[in-house]
């Protein structure tokens, strides 16, 4: 369905949880945040039931994400759900790959179409200061198990300060180039001041053409990004929630000093 600027979003992402087991510098503190009650965490049944709402307003698309997508329980359990439903035409996951090994194929089999990795350096000490608790070691096995499995195209995020050009984007760009994987490079952003850039090699970050709702793992549908506006799926229930965030889908995102990147699902 068109937006009141004409665009038309047909794209959910799903943050199914605020939890992730990393703490990337630029989006957590070391000592983690505070966990949302767990009866405030949306419920697989909840979920499916706003996608399937969403489908009336010509959501096709939908992306998982979190916080860390594979951390929640049954998480797969939810890919099937989703990938059941015939009118979703591209299901596809965000996730850190350090549990990809481990779930790469039984995502594939459940319907998972493809996956984003985050991978902000090759430098395995860099790696560490980032993302302070990973092992690219394992990251780049999760890599290979998402390849091997099918889940087609593998593409890799890669976090940047200035430029592609700057060390650590090079290196991940030369993996990418190596195993034949596109590589998206995203601007350090700054939800409360509202500093956000075009995403390179994707279409994050594009105001004029995003067509993009969010689904917080709390049950806010979100209009955007960079907004303080959600409406609760629970209080107002699903089809109100979509159809406001529709209704007020700014023209560009300003700031949003709600929420941070483990619960908007980046
Ligand atoms: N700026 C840009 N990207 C971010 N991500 C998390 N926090 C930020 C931030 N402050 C990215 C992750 C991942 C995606 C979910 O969001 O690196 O690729
Ligand atoms: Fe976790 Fe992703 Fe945030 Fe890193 S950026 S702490 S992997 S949610």
């Amino acid at each position: 369905m068109f937006d009141r600027f004409d665009r038309n979003i047909n794209y959910l992402r799903i943050s199914v949880t605020d939890r992730c087991n990393f703490r990337c510098t630029y989006c957590m503190p070391m000592e983690g945040v505070p966990s949302m009650h767990h009866e405030d965490i949306l419920r697989y049944d909840e979920i499916i039931e706003v996608v399937n709402v969403a489908l009336d307003f010509g959501i096709n698309k939908v992306r998982i994400t979190g916080g860390e997508p594979l951390v929640r329980k049954g998480v797969v359990s939810l890919v099937e759900m989703i990938a059941a439903i015939p009118e979703i035409r591209d299901l596809s996951m965000t996730t850190n790959g350090v549990l990809l090994e481990r779930y790469a194929r039984e995502l594939k089999n459940a319907g998972l179409r493809r996956v984003n990795i985050s991978l902000d350096t090759m430098d395995p000490v860099r790696y560490h200061d980032i993302t302070r608790l990973g092992d690219i070691s394992q990251v780049i096995s999760g890599i290979e198990a998402a390849m091997s499995a099918g889940l087609e195209p593998v593409k890799l995020n890669c976090v940047i300060h200035d430029s592609p050009d700057e060390p650590d984007a090079q290196m991940v760009g030369e993996f990418g180039k190596r195993k034949g994987l596109e590589v998206r490079y995203i601007h350090e952003m700054d939800l409360d001041s509202g500093y956000f850039r075009r995403v390179i090699g994707g279409d994050g970050g594009n105001c004029p053409i995003c067509n993009r709702l969010r689904l917080t793992s709390n049950g806010l549908v979100k209009p955007c990004l960079f907004s303080n506006s959600g409406y609760s799926v629970r209080e107002l229930g699903p089809r109100n929630a979509i159809e406001r965030a529709f209704q007020n889908k700014p023209e560009c995102g300003s700031v949003n000093t709600t929420g941070e990147f483990y619960n908007l699902g980046g």
